[in-house]
């Protein structure tokens, strides 16, 4: 449907490609003669109006950007029912038609309250966790397991040079699939994470079954939805007497240049997302799924459960043996 206005915004954790994304949105949606806005702050700029037009020019220069040029928001306000209702009021006020709504799970729950109250919403996964159901991989993910990779190798230097345990706290909030794909490609010796029951004397065991083979480190993924990193590294001196220091990778990994892997799946989804607004669906999220670029309902999303990859943590679990 041509002459129609649409809008994007970004919203909950902030996540590399999130602007590939957005530039996808605004170049398909005026390629095919739509009038696109851009609303700042996600869902609380939404409420308070900080929405303006944006251009081909608005998205240049920025496929290759970390971050979000839109900004984004965790909004308590728009959690309410008054806040949704202001929402919906606001997209009135500036002709929105139709909203793409860049972020995670909790977004999307937002997004289909609104699309029950009859606006035209549509999501698009962005996410360094990895976490959303009907997704092989949310944009912003493999960029996230690339820094963690590389300081994972940094790691490993220093900890070679002692002799040292290392345990690596990385992001994912439940989700171990950073964790577990960083490890995988990191060479980690243990990975933690909540989709499966650990033990400490297990990881010591590990540990001691490479350094009686001459290695000279040990690395340690633990997933933040674990958590205990300080703990479980007093408990190995306890029991091994192996010199363990901590290290928390915290933000640095939603930051940097997007991989071309996420530029490419970003760009994918945000163009689909317009094609799905112009073809009148709602309450949709697109997604990569089994290698095709697809659209699954809200409701069957958020009613899913993400699967775990058993295959790949137990390889990980062989190769680093
Ligand atoms: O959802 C992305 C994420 O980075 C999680 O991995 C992490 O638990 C959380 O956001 C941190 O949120 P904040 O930036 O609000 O501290």
């Amino acid at each position: 449907m041509r002459n129609k206005n649409i809008a994007v915004l970004t919203s909950g954790g902030d996540a590399p490609g999130m602007n590939a994304a957005i530039r996808a949105v605004v170049r398909t949606g005026i390629f095919n003669g739509l009038k696109v806005l851009g609303v700042r702050k996600g869902y609380e700029g939404l409420i308070k109006g900080e929405i303006f037009e944006m251009s081909l020019s608005s998205v240049a220069d920025i496929i290759h950007r970390g971050g979000t040029i839109l900004q984004t928001a965790r909004s308590y306000e728009f959690t309410t029912p008054e806040g949704k209702e202001k929402a919906l009021n606001m997209m009135e006020v500036f002709g929105i038609q139709g909203l793409v709504i860049i972020g995670g799970d909790g977004s999307f729950r937002g997004a289909r309250d609104l699309a029950d109250m009859g606006a035209q919403m549509v999501g698009v996964p962005g996410t360094i966790d990895n976490d959303i159901p009907y997704c092989d991989y949310t944009i912003g993910f493999d960029t996230a397991v690339n820094t963690v990779v590389e300081a994972i190798g940094r790691i490993r230097d220093t900890t070679s040079s002692h002799n040292r345990a290392n345990i690596i706290e990385v992001m994912g909030r439940n989700s171990g699939d950073i964790s577990l794909y960083a490890g995988l490609a990191g060479g980690a010796e243990s990975i933690i994470i909540p989709e499966v029951n650990a033990n400490v004397e297990d990881v010591c065991k590990r540990i001691m079954h490479g350094r009686n083979r001459g290695k000279l480190h040990s690395i340690i993924i633990l997933a933040e939805g674990v958590g205990g990193a300080f703990e479980m590294a007093k408990a190995i001196e306890e029991k091994i007497s192996v010199e363990t220091r901590v290290t928390i990778l915290g933000h640095v990994q939603r930051g940097g240049s997007p991989s071309a892997f996420d530029r490419i799946l970003a760009s994918r989804l945000g163009a689909k997302a317009v094609e799905l607004l112009m073809e009148g669906e709602t309450s949709k999220m697109t997604a990569q799924y089994r290698s095709e670029i697809r659209a699954f309902d809200f409701d069957e999303v958020l009613s899913a459960k993400k699967e775990f990859s058993s295959e790949i943590y137990s390889l990980a679990r062989i190769l680093s043996i």
